[in-house]
C-alpha cells in the first residue's frame, strides 16, 4: 500500500522530473497576504509571482503545502470528525507554472500522473470545465480521450477560482473520481452532486485574470497554472478507502489516541478520536509555525481547536492531559516531511500540556453548568446567549466548543444573545478605561477595536509583512483617506511593527500601498490596536488597502540586542550584588539600554567589571533565546523574573537565555536568565555582539541606574575611547601605555613648580618686588611697624610673608594687603613679646573696616581677613597704625 508519505513523494518527484523546482511548504501564517488568517491553498506563497510583482529563479514549482481551514473565511472546524473529508489541517499537493506552460501541459501532466504513476482506472475519472472554456474541453478530449459526457461544463463560480475578493483568478477544471454506484450521489452539475459518489480530487486553475477592488477584472500579462489536490483525499482513493480518516496517517493517529486512553479507537468513541487526530495536526503545525495560544486573532483560533480537542478527550474519559502524549506519534508520521515539527517538539508538547492542565480546571465545572442550563430548557430550545457567554467568560469555553457540545443533542446556541453579551462586556471595559483618566483620544482606538478587532502581531518572526489597513486616524478621528503630508495613525489587521511596551521602544519603518507611502516614526498600542504613527510621504492611503510593512531592520536589530542584553544584565547584577536586585524600570532603545534596579549604593569598579564580564561571557556562549507561553504562576514557579509595573493576564510569555556554565551561581546547564517579557529578542545571545557598561548613577532613593551599549554602538564607544587615549598620548609625546605614568609625573612636576613659584613670589615681595615699595619699619607709638601693599601674591601667601617680616623685625607689628585683582586679602602679625599690649586682630579688623569690609580674625599674633577692594589701602594702613597708638 502506498502511504500518504509515499504519495506525497511520488507527486513531488513526478513534477520534479518535469522540470519543476520542489519548493518547501510556505508557513501557515502567510507573510504576503493580509486577508488570509492561515494558508489555505498551495498558491498563497506564490501570489505575487502570478501577478508578476515578484520573480524567482524558477518558472515551474511543485509543493506540498500545509493548510489550515479554521477561523476566517474557510472554516471547516464545525464539521471535523463528523464527516469523511473535513479537516482543520490538510496538505495540498500542487504544481505551478509562472508564465511558462499553460492548459495543454497542465492537463497532460495531471492525466499522466493519475492514470500512469498512480494507476487510477481512467474509466472512473470525469472532469468539469468552465462553460465557456472550449479550449480546455478540447484538450481533455485529445489528451485523455474523454467522451463528451465525461467533460461537464459548469456555468457557475464552482469552475472559476478566486483566491479572494482581489488577486489572481481564472477558470478551472476539476477532476472527479467515481466511487461507484453503490454510493449515493450524482455527477457534478446535477442536483445530486453533493452525494458522496463523485469526489473531486484535483483542481487545475488557469490563472489568466486579476480581480480588483472595484469589481473589475483584467487579463494578466502571463498565463499561469495553479493546481491543488488534497493529499488526504487522493490518499484515501489510492488506499481503497472512501473516508480520509481511514488513510494510514490518520488511522495511526486515531490508534495513538485510543492507545493512550486504553480504549478501542474504532469503537463507540471513534468520532472523538477523529477530532483529536485532526486537531492534533492543526494545533501542532500552527505552533511549529510560531502561533501561540492567546485570546484573540490566530492565537484564539489555535486555543479554540485545542480546547475542542480537549473536550473530546474528556468525553473519552481522559482524566489526565492527553494531547501532548500524542505528539511523538505525529512526529513519527509527519516529522520527515516537515522537520519543523521535530524542531518545535518541546514547545508543542509543553504548550499542549499546559493548556490542557489549565483548561481541565474549568472544563468539568463548565460542562456541569451547561448540563444544568440545558436541563432547565424546553425540548429543542436554543441555549440562551447569556449562558453561552458565561461559559465563555468564566469557564473559558469558546462559543464553538459549546455549540459542538450541544450538537450531539441537536440543540443550537442563541449566537445573537452571545454577541450582545460580549458587546456589553466590551462597553463596560471601555467605560472603565475612560473613567481611569487616560487620554481622551484613546476612545477612538476602542472604536477601532470594536469595529475591526485587535491587531495581530507578527513581529516576533517577521520584520516585513503585509497587512490590511482597517482604519486611519487623523486629528483624533477616523478618516476616509489621507494624502501626502498628512500626519496619521494607521491601524492594520496585522503588523510586524512592535508597539512600545515593557521598556522597549516602538518600531519605525515604512508602509506602502499601491497608491501611497507612509513613513512610520513610532508605534503605540491602545485597547489591543497598534497605532502606526507617521506621515504620508507620497500619494494617498485609505482603509481597505493592502499594505507592505517594513520595519527599520537595522534599528530593530539594535533594539533586539539591547533588550536581550538587559535580561543578561539583570541576571549578572543579581549574581554580583545579591537577590535583592530587582528591575525598577528599563529603556531598550536603538542606541543604548538603560536599566533601573533596587540597590542602595554605587557600584564599585570591581563590581562593574564583574557584571560587564559576566554579560559578555553569556554573549559569547551564543546560546539560543527561547520563548514559551505559560501562566504567570507557572512562570514564577520556574523562577522567572517579573517585569516591574507590568500587568499580567492569564498567560505570559517567558523568555529564557543562556546556560549556567559553572562560573556563576546555579547548576551547570540550568537556564541562566528567565524573564516574563513580551519584547523582541535576538535569536542567539551571540547576536548581541558585545556589551559595554558605561557606568551607574543614582536614579532615586535606593534605585541605581545603569546605562550600557551593545553591538556596534559598544564597539564605536570603545573605539572612541581608544581614539581619545591615542590623541592624549600624542599630545604627551608618549605611548598609550605610558599615559598614566606620564600624567602622574606631570602632576608631580606641577606641584613642585607651583611651590617654587610661591616661594619666589614671597622672596620677590620681601625684596620689595611685585610693584610694592621696599618695606621699611617705622616707629608707631613705640612699636616697630611694617606695612606693605602687594601685587602678584595671593591671600594664601600672606601668613608666610608676615612670619618672615616678624622674624626680621625681632619685635614689632606687620600689616600686609594683597591686591588680588579687584579684591583684597589682608594679614596682620604681632611678635609674641608684644601681644599683651597690641593685637593683630584689632589691627586687622580696623584695616578691613577701612577697606569697607567686615569681619576677619585670628589670634593676637596673626590675623587674616578680606575686603571687596584694596583701593583704600592707605586708609587701611592708617587705621591699623591707629590701633598701635592705643
Ligand atoms: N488554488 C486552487 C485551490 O485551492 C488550486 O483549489
Amino acid at each position: 500500500m502506498k502511504t500518504l508519505n509515499d504519495i506525497r513523494s511520488t507527486f513531488l518527484s513526478y513534477f520534479e522530473k518535469q522540470g519543476h523546482a520542489v519548493v518547501a511548504s510556505g508557513p501557515l501564517v502567510p507573510r504576503n497576504d493580509p486577508t488570509l488568517m492561515f494558508a489555505n491553498s498551495g498558491m498563497v506563497q506564490f501570489k505575487n509571482l502570478f501577478t508578476g510583482i515578484e520573480t524567482r529563479d524558477y518558472v515551474r514549482a511543485t509543493t506540498a503545502q500545509k493548510c489550515v481551514r479554521a477561523g476566517g473565511k474557510h472554516n471547516d472546524l464545525d464539521n471535523v470528525g463528523y464527516t469523511a473529508r473535513h479537516h482543520t489541517f490538510f496538505e495540498m499537493l500542487g504544481n505551478f507554472s509562472f508564465g511558462d506552460y499553460f492548459k495543454a501541459e497542465a492537463i497532460a501532466f495531471a492525466w499522466e500522473l493519475l492514470t500512469v504513476e498512480f494507476g487510477i482506472d481512467a474509466n472512473r475519472l470525469l472532469v468539469t470545465v468552465y462553460h465557456t472554456d472550449d479550449e480546455a474541453a478540447d484538450i481533455w478530449k485529445k489528451v485523455a480521450g474523454l467522451p463528451d459526457d465525461r467533460i461537464i461544463r459548469i456555468p457557475t463560480d464552482d469552475n472559476f477560482w478566486r483566491m479572494g475578493p482581489t488577486g489572481p483568478c481564472g477558470p478551472c477544471t476539476e477532476i472527479f473520481y467515481d466511487h461507484g454506484d453503490h454510493i449515493p450521489g450524482g455527477p457534478p452539475g446535477t442536483p445530486e452532486e453533493d452525494g458522496d459518489r463523485f469526489i473531486e480530487i484535483w483542481n487545475i486553475v488557469f490563472m489568466q485574470n486579476e480581480q480588483f477592488e472595484d469589481g473589475s477584472m483584467k487579463p494578466l500579462e502571463m498565463q499561469s497554472i495553479d493546481t491543488g489536490m488534497g493529499l488526504e483525499r487522493i490518499g484515501a482513493l489510492l488506499q481503497g478507502q472512501h473516508d480520509n480518516y481511514e488513510t494510514d496517517t490518520m488511522r495511526s493517529l486515531i490508534e495513538a489516541s485510543g492507545h493512550a486512553l486504553g480504549v478501542d479507537p474504532f469503537g463507540a468513541g471513534n468520532v472523538h478520536h477523529r477530532v483529536i487526530a485532526d486537531h492534533l495536526r492543526s494545533t501542532s503545525f500552527l505552533m511549529a509555525d510560531g502561533v501561540m495560544p492567546s485570546n484573540d486573532g490566530r492565537g484564539y483560533v489555535l486555543r479554540r481547536i485545542m480546547r475542542r480537542a480537549m473536550r473530546h478527550a474528556h468525553l473519552l474519559g481522559a482524566r489526565d492531559p492527553l494531547m501532548h502524549r500524542l505528539v511523538p506519534a505525529l512526529i513519527q508520521q509527519m516529522g520527515t516531511a516537515y522537520p519543523e515539527l521535530g524542531q518545535a517538539q518541546a514547545l508543542i508538547t509543553e504548550t499542549l500540556e499546559q493548556e490542557e492542565t489549565r483548561f481541565k480546571q474549568t472544563l468539568e465545572r463548565g460542562l456541569k453548568l451547561l448540563e444544568e442550563e440545558v436541563g432547565a430548557l424546553p425540548e429543542g430550545a436554543a441555549l440562551p446567549g447569556a449562558a453561552a457567554f458565561k461559559l465563555y467568560d468564566t469557564y473559558g469555553f469558546p462559543l464553538d466548543l459549546t455549540q459542538d457540545a450541544l450538537r450531539e443533542q441537536d440543540r443550537m446556541v442563541d449566537t445573537d444573545g452571545f454577541d450582545a453579551a460580549m458587546a456589553e462586556q466590551k462597553a463596560k471595559a471601555r467605560a472603565a478605561w475612560s473613567g481611569s483618566g487616560e487620554a481622551a483620544d484613546a476612545t477612538v482606538w476602542f472604536d477601532v477595536a470594536d469595529q475591526h478587532g485587535t491587531t495581530d502581531f507578527l513581529g516576533y518572526e517577521n520584520e516585513t509583512a503585509e497587512g490590511q489597513i482597517v482604519a486611519i486616524v487623523a486629528g483624533g478621528a477616523m478618516v476616509a483617506d489621507a494624502e501626502d503630508g498628512a500626519d496619521v495613525q494607521i491601524a492594520l489587521n496585522q503588523t510586524p511593527f512592535y508597539a512600545e511596551s515593557g521598556g522597549q521602544v516602538g518600531d519605525t519603518g515604512m508602509l506602502r500601498t499601491e497608491t501611497g507611502v507612509v513613513t512610520i516614526t513610532d508605534t503605540r498600542k491602545t485597547a489591543g490596536v497598534f497605532a502606526h504613527i507617521g506621515r504620508v510621504t507620497e500619494g494617498r492611503v485609505a482603509p481597505g488597502q493592502a499594505a507592505v510593512l517594513e520595519v527599520d531592520h537595522a534599528r530593530r536589530t539594535a533594539i533586539r540586542a539591547n533588550h536581550s542584553a538587559t535580561h543578561l544584565l539583570h541576571e549578572a547584577l543579581r549574581g554580583a550584588l545579591g537577590d535583592h536586585v530587582s528591575q525598577r524600570g528599563s529603556l531598550n532603545a536603538a542606541d543604548r539600554l538603560r536599566f533601573d534596579f533596587s540597590h542602595a549604593k554605587a557600584l564599585s569598579l570591581d563590581e562593574i567589571e564583574k557584571v560587564e564580564a559576566e554579560v559578555n561571557t553569556y554573549v559569547r556562549q551564543n546560546a539560543p533565546v527561547e520563548t514559551r507561553i505559560m501562566t504567570p504562576d507557572d512562570a514564577r514557579a520556574l523562577g522567572a523574573q517579573a517585569l516591574f509595573g507590568e500587568k499580567y493576564g492569564d498567560e505570559v510569555r517567558v523568555v529564557s537565555m543562556g546556560r549556567q556554565d559553572g562560573s556563576g551561581k546555579g547548576t551547570d546547564g540550568a537556564t541562566y536568565s528567565l524573564e516574563l517579557c513580551g519584547g523582541t529578542h535576538v535569536q542567539r545571545t551571540g547576536d548581541i555582539g558585545s556589551f559595554v557598561l558605561l557606568g551607574d548613577s543614582a536614579s532615586s532613593a535606593g534605585v541605581r541606574r545603569i546605562e550600557a551599549l551593545t553591538g556596534q554602538a559598544a564597539l564605536d564607544y570603545l573605539r572612541g575611547q581608544d581614539h581619545l587615549l591615542a590623541k592624549t598620548a600624542l599630545t604627551l609625546k608618549t605611548s598609550a601605555q605610558d599615559v598614566p605614568e606620564r600624567v602622574r609625573a606631570l602632576l608631580d612636576e606641577r606641584k613642585s613648580l607651583s611651590n617654587e613659584v610661591a616661594q619666589l613670589r614671597r622672596e620677590l615681595a620681601m625684596a620689595g618686588g611685585g610693584g610694592a615699595p621696599a618695606p621699611e619699619a617705622r616707629d608707631v607709638g613705640g612699636v616697630k611697624f611694617i606695612s606693605q601693599v602687594l601685587q602678584g601674591v595671593t591671600g594664601k601667601d600672606l601668613p608666610a610673608l608676615v612670619d618672615e617680616h616678624k622674624d626680621r623685625l625681632g619685635t614689632g607689628a606687620v600689616l600686609l594687603i594683597a591686591d588680588t585683582g579687584g579684591k583684597a586679602a589682608l594679614a596682620a602679625g604681632v611678635t609674641k613679646d608684644l601681644t599683651d599690649t597690641v593685637s593683630a586682630v584689632d589691627m586687622l579688623k580696623a584695616a578691613v573696616a577701612a577697606l569697607g569690609g567686615k569681619g576677619g580674625g585670628g589670634r593676637p599674633d596673626m590675623a587674616q581677613g578680606g575686603a571687596a577692594s584694596a583701593e583704600k589701602a592707605e586708609a587701611a594702613i592708617a587705621a591699623a597704625e591707629q590701633t598701635l597708638k592705643g
